[in-house]
């Protein structure tokens, strides 16, 4: 081989009687095929492998075996973030004429997917209190293809009953998508309990360091190769780095969840005998109005989020932010640093002042992401802030 042919295609192939233990990064956007049947045989699912970068690689395809078998679930599917996900799920399974029940405590991006994106495809969705299984059976049409809830909500961790709710939409051939970002499945497996999707922002605790974007669909296979196919021809599918990162997160889940369940029970314990604080939405605490329905549907701790009202509003959350020396602003969740969020000017910043206080997001709600950062440290901190609300 000349130079140019040494440099364009030598060294590919290192021969080697080892194996790597950790998983390589498969860092091509196409495969190559020695024969037509090949061809044939891997584009049509017969045999196994990978064709193109936009129809998957061999890091999301771990991804997703990981995350089917946490879930348990047939098969998932990985995409370039939370929202690519729902939007492949919703063209995989909805049509123009279809009808969709869902919970009002969504994250505000997803409301805004359904009312408006999905509503110029042709679908209508019914908001309700999805905290009550029969206001969500009442809102059910002949034309209701799914109901899409929060199992734990954003912002304000309020619980959907999904044994109940799966049993009552299963006789009646209605899917039961369920987001558990908040939870992840170290937390909550809502395809055991009764969901027949379940959708993540792999963003959040699934990666859980803060350096990826990426979301992922678990469900029956023959959705979820509808899902797929949605995914080619939208392109929203994850990248093979993104993947792998998302992949080596995974390994630590169940440790970190169990650390930051932990740390954020501590956490809710604390500021429910603060003065500065009004009320506190932590689903472990005897005083949540589900805290029985926690009980019921969470193994290991109640998740990593806690809200809590400030008196005072907005003024106090500045003052707040002011006073914070180690735990950091950041509008998202589920990292192995404790963060914070405001949701009125965040994840919720889309909505009204009256859709907001309808929802109950009131001027004084902060949302609490537990990190695996020494529980002391960080009761120090928000001691300190929670004293300058005062001056
Ligand atoms: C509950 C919930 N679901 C879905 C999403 C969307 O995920 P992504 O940002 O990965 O698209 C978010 C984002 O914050 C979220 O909080």
């Amino acid at each position: 081989m000349r130079f140019e042919t040494i440099a364009a295609r030598g060294g590919r192939d290192v021969p080697s009687a080892s194996h790597p233990l950790t998983p390589p990064i498969y860092q091509s956007n196409v495969y190559t095929f020695e024969t037509m049947e090949d061809v044939e045989g891997v584009w049509e699912g017969k045999a196994a492998g990978f064709v193109y970068g936009r129809y998957g690689s061999p890091n999301t395809a771990m991804l997703e075996a990981m995350m089917a078998a946490l879930e348990g679930g047939e098969a998932a599917v990985a995409c370039a973030s939370g929202m690519g996900a729902l939007t492949a799920l919703f063209l995989a399974l909805l049509a123009s004429g279809d009808h969709l029940v869902a919970g009002r405590d969504l994250y505000g991006t997803t409301t805004a997917f359904l009312a408006e994106e999905l509503r110029r495809a042709g679908v209508d969705t019914t908001f309700v209190d999805a905290t009550e299984p029969g206001n969500v059976l009442a809102a059910l049409t002949p034309r209701t293809r799914a109901v899409y809830v929060e199992a734990i909500s954003n912002p304000l961790l309020k619980l959907v009953d999904l044994e109940a709710l799966g049993a009552e939409l299963r006789s009646r051939g209605v899917e039961l998508i369920a987001d558990s970002s908040f939870a992840s499945p170290a937390v909550l497996k809502p395809l055991g309990l009764g969901a027949t999707v379940v959708h993540h922002s792999a963003t959040k605790f699934v990666s859980g360091h803060g350096d990826v974007t990426a979301g992922i669909a678990v469900g029956r296979r023959e959705l979820m190769d509808r899902v797929r196919a949605a995914v080619i021809r939208l392109g929203t599918n994850l990248g093979p780095f993104d993947a792998w990162l998302a992949s080596r997160g995974l390994r630590t889940l169940h440790v970190r969840l169990e650390r930051q369940s932990a740390n954020a029970l501590v956490l809710a314990r604390f500021l429910d005998g603060r003065p500065e604080v009004a009320r506190v939405y932590y689903p472990g605490l005897p005083s949540h109005p589900q805290h029985g329905l926690a009980q019921r549907l969470f193994k290991n701790g109640a998740g990593a989020i806690c809200s809590f009202d400030l008196k005072g509003g907005a003024p106090a959350v500045e003052r707040f932010m002011a006073g914070l020396r180690l735990i950091e602003f950041a509008p998202s969740f589920g990292d192995v640093a404790t963060t914070w969020s405001y949701p009125a000017r965040t994840s919720h910043r889309r909505l009204s002042e009256s859709e907001l206080a309808a929802l109950g997001i009131g001027p004084g709600l902060v949302r609490l992401s537990a990190g695996l950062e020494a529980v002391q440290d960080l009761i120090e901190d928000l001691t300190g802030a929670l004293d300058c609300t005062r001056s």
